[in-house]
């Protein structure tokens, strides 16, 4: 497995962030997740200014791993990458995107919920994908179901999953990660509630173990 693969895996949850004002927020954002036990991000570029935010978070806590959310053009991965950014997320599977990041050696976490997709990652050599979205395109079943035709996957699924269904989605050994927003919403970032995302974190690092050391 090669390294971020690995380290992500280990840390077991990923939140997946979008900064309304990076350079207010980011830094506190990157110490509070690393206080909290997740020292990792997906930054999305949902948010105009995501590529300061990563490159702040970076700065701020340098081993923090630092990736880029819905990347969506080779522009946007070319911007991620100058700004720090280790990994790139993509909603979907998109295979010009994904061939560009592998030129470049970066990992990138594609969107796949379909055999068809699956295919498609199979050919570029994936080893990790991301499973979006999650609760939407039939959970945890269906991501069991993906296994069977597909056992050389592991998968990251992000889109409705909180505090609630963490440990049960965990639990399920196909799974390397779970991504969220529940512990990086809005309302916790634009109020300063720093205090409640390191709670929120080590509630999810302790899920992580909790589910692990049943399996
Ligand atoms: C993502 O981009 O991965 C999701 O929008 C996060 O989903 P959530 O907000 O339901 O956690």
């Amino acid at each position: 497995m090669c390294d971020i693969n690995q380290k992500i895996s280990e840390i077991g949850v990923v939140p997946v962030i979008k900064l309304n004002n990076p350079e207010r927020d980011a830094a506190n954002l990157a110490k509070a997740l690393c206080e909290g036990g997740v020292p990792v991000a997906e930054v999305t570029f949902r948010a105009a200014g995501a590529d300061i935010a990563i490159r702040l978070m970076r700065e701020a806590c340098p081993d923090m791993l630092v990736g880029a959310g819905t990347v969506l053009t080779t522009e946007q991965v070319d911007k991620a990458l100058s700004a720090g950014a280790q990994f790139i997320v993509t909603p979907g599977f998109d295979p010009e995107l994904v061939a560009y990041c592998q030129e470049k050696g970066l990992p990138i976490y594609p969107g796949c919920t379909t055999p068809t997709d699956y295919h498609a990652a199979l050919k570029f050599g994936l080893k990790v994908l991301k499973f979006f979205p999650a609760e939407q395109s039939g959970g945890l079943a269906k991501i069991k179901a993906m296994s069977a035709p597909f056992p050389m996957f592991k998968v990251m699924p992000t889109g409705g999953i909180s505090l609630k269904n963490l440990k049960e989605y965990l639990s399920c050994p196909v799974i390397c990660a779970c991504g969220g927003s529940y512990m990086v919403t809005a309302d916790l970032i634009d109020n300063n509630k720093w205090e409640e995302i390191i709670e929120l974190c080590k509630k999810s690092v302790e899920i992580v173990k909790e589910a692990r050391s049943n399996g």
